[in-house]
């Protein structure tokens, strides 16, 4: 466990307009009281970060993420958003989700130049990680997560390290409402510190901020952040009601370091 604050990271995905996003923490803002070791992070659409990082500044209770990034600063890329033009934007980025690699197909080449560029861009990469249900099946789930590891922070120095935070986010529990249990979920955490020790050493190690993701919800928020190496969650489905969202932060209590 880090001793740094707990990160409560809600992904919207491709979800609420910017009209929404707005009403959304208005009313967050009423209902969640966000204590000192809690940090909590909003992953709207790219197109609602500007209107919401003017709406946020009067309080700055919540930082924001966005939901992807491209690696290279600017160029003839159609379509795509750099790291560097959410530069001063965002304070987290999260990358290599499984959708992102699922869906569009994204390589561990393509997530380890984008970890790259966000800490390049002072912008704190949320690398996500996690094993399939077949990969699981076959007993590969220590082989993934170590091969995902490694080449996400591949680019990365032992003085960037602590920029970097790891989301283990298994593919089987994203939006399905099955759950990791605790025991899968602390032996994958055991698994990404001992990999950051070998990587980086004790000090990264101890510090590095690991989350879990994957059908958290307001009933099983607190069972996972009382496991010692649980830094936090990244929530997908029950992060869209402010109200449930706010439970989930709620559920955040201080650790022991
Ligand atoms: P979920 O999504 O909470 O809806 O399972 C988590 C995520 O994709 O980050």
């Amino acid at each position: 466990m880090s001793g740094q604050r707990t990160v409560i990271v809600g992904n919207w995905k491709m979800h609420l307009t910017i009209g929404e996003t707005s009403l959304y923490i208005e009313q967050l803002e009423k209902q969640v009281k966000v204590p000192s070791h809690v940090e909590v992070v909003l992953a709207p659409t790219n197109l609602a970060l500007q209107s919401a990082s003017l709406q946020l500044q009067h309080h700055r209770k919540f930082k924001l993420a966005a939901q992807n990034c491209f690696w290279r600063d600017f160029g003839p890329y159609t379509g795509e958003v750099s790291a560097h033009m959410l530069r001063g934007l965002v304070q987290y980025v999260i990358l290599g989700h499984s959708e992102r690699r699922h869906v569009f197909a994204e390589i561990d080449k393509d997530i380890r130049l984008k970890v790259q560029a966000a800490v390049r861009n002072q912008i704190k990469p949320i690398l996500c990680v996690g094993e399939t249900a077949q990969e699981r099946a076959d007993g590969d789930t220590g082989f993934v997560i170590h091969d995902q590891v490694s080449a996400g922070l591949a680019n990365i120095t032992s003085e960037e390290i602590s920029k970097v935070i790891i989301a283990y986010e298994p593919v089987w529990s994203i939006g399905t409402g099955d759950s990791a249990s605790p025991s899968v979920v602390s032996e994958a955490m055991a698994l990404i510190r001992r990999q950051v020790r070998d990587l980086f050493g004790k000090q990264a190690a101890q510090d590095i901020r690991l989350l879990y993701g994957g059908s958290v919800d307001d009933a099983n928020a607190a069972t996972y952040l009382g496991l010692p190496d649980v830094d936090g969650l990244l929530v997908g489905g029950a992060s869209l009601k402010p109200a449930v969202f706010a439970n989930i932060v709620a559920a955040a209590k201080p650790k022991e370091s």
